[in-house]
């Protein structure tokens, strides 16, 4: 009798696993070396950014590579929200109602993300935000949300250090008009980005704190693209002609405008101008002696890391493990700034 009684009790426990390991797996997804396949959305604030679409092809690569080395099955589906947030959220929307494992979202708007971030929730489908930073408070709405991306202000600060660097070796003749202060115009990316703000900020704070005086002859938003930055330089062009020295630009696409701005007028004594990201044709412009510097914002590392990211959590597994985590939640890749005099150790296709 009494070893009936154990037997029964042993036949309950096992009924109670096996019930609690089936809820498990119905709320998240286990350490499941069954699925083979993980469906990734990625959302793109537009592809008409060449460090978003340098990117983007980046995340392929790393995701075929990926295939390979795992033996899973990686598909990719990606929408242009085309610099509309009300379209973007369309799309994250409706893929929250398929099958898809994880979303990768560059945001329009990076202050709106708290609403998409609770319906994902809602739908256990885990977020990896990237290059277009949301504000910490929303990021720490779920547990489930990461965001890959950079330090905005070392890029600021290396843009910056080319500057105090060209300036300090006496080999350049970066101060024309030789009155001690650099003459500069500044190109800023969209308002509001964190990359814009920081860029630009730290730009500044690091060339004057090596006591080189500024004096800044204008502001120009540009919103990242090349053909605004061309128009608007060509307009500083007119205004103040050969006075300008220093051109420091929030990223290279928009330094590449202002180069092109300099081609047009038929200029060929161009000032020294920075960029950031290095990007195939800024690299041309910089081996032709047109651009000063950029500084590598590194969309490889970045593609590698958020691929990574996404099939741990499709996968169940401790996103620890396979990267780097600050702040339990953050992938932060650092920049290199990048000269005629290192370019060659970077391993750049
Ligand atoms: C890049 C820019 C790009 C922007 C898009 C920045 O990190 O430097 O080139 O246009 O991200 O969000
Ligand atoms: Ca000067």
């Amino acid at each position: 009798m009494k070893k009936l009684f154990v037997l029964y009790r042993i036949i309950i426990l096992a009924f109670i696993a096996v019930i609690f390991t089936g809820c498990v797996n119905n709320n998240a997804p286990n350490n499941n070396s069954t699925v083979t396949e993980i469906k990734i959305g990625v959302f793109l604030y537009t592809k008409d950014d060449t460090f978003i679409s340098t990117l983007q092809s980046n995340l392929e690569k790393a995701a075929r590579n990926k295939e390979i080395s795992d033996g899973i099955k990686i598909v990719i589906n990606s929408f242009d929200g085309k610099g509309s947030q009300t379209a973007q959220n369309e799309q994250i929307y409706k893929c929250l109602e398929q099958d898809y494992d994880v979303l990768c979202i560059n945001l329009v708007d990076r202050t709106v993300a708290a609403p998409i971030i609770d319906k994902a929730k809602i739908n256990n489908t885990p977020i990896v935000f990237f290059n277009r930073e949301p504000v910490k408070e929303d990021l720490e709405r779920w547990d489930r949300v990461y965001y890959v991306g950079a330090p905005a202000s070392e890029s600021g600060e290396m843009q910056g250090s080319i500057i105090v660097d060209m300036y300090n070796s006496g080999k350049y003749n970066i101060d024309k008009n030789g009155d001690g202060k650099l003459q500069y115009v500044m190109l800023e990316g969209e308002q509001g980005h964190q990359d814009s703000l920081l860029r630009t900020e730290y730009a500044i704070k690091t060339i004057t704190n090596e006591g080189i005086q500024l004096d800044k002859l204008a502001n120009e938003s540009a919103n990242w693209q090349r053909s605004q930055a061309a128009s608007k330089i060509s307009q500083c062009i007119n205004t103040f002609g050969d006075d300008i020295e220093v051109i420091l630009s929030n990223n290279d696409d928009m330094a590449l405008g202002a180069i092109d701005a300099y081609k047009a007028e038929g200029i060929e004594k161009l000032p020294v101008i920075v960029g950031v990201d290095c990007t195939e044709p800024a690299v041309e412009e910089l081996r032709s002696g047109n651009l000063a510097g950029t500084v590598f914002g590194d969309f490889k590392g970045q593609a590698q890391s958020i691929i990574d990211l996404s099939c741990a959590l499709a996968l169940g597994r401790n996103p620890e493990n396979y990267v780097d985590l600050e702040d339990g939640r953050y992938v932060m890749h650092p920049y290199i700034a990048v000269t005629m005099d290192n370019l060659y150790k970077l391993e750049l296709k």
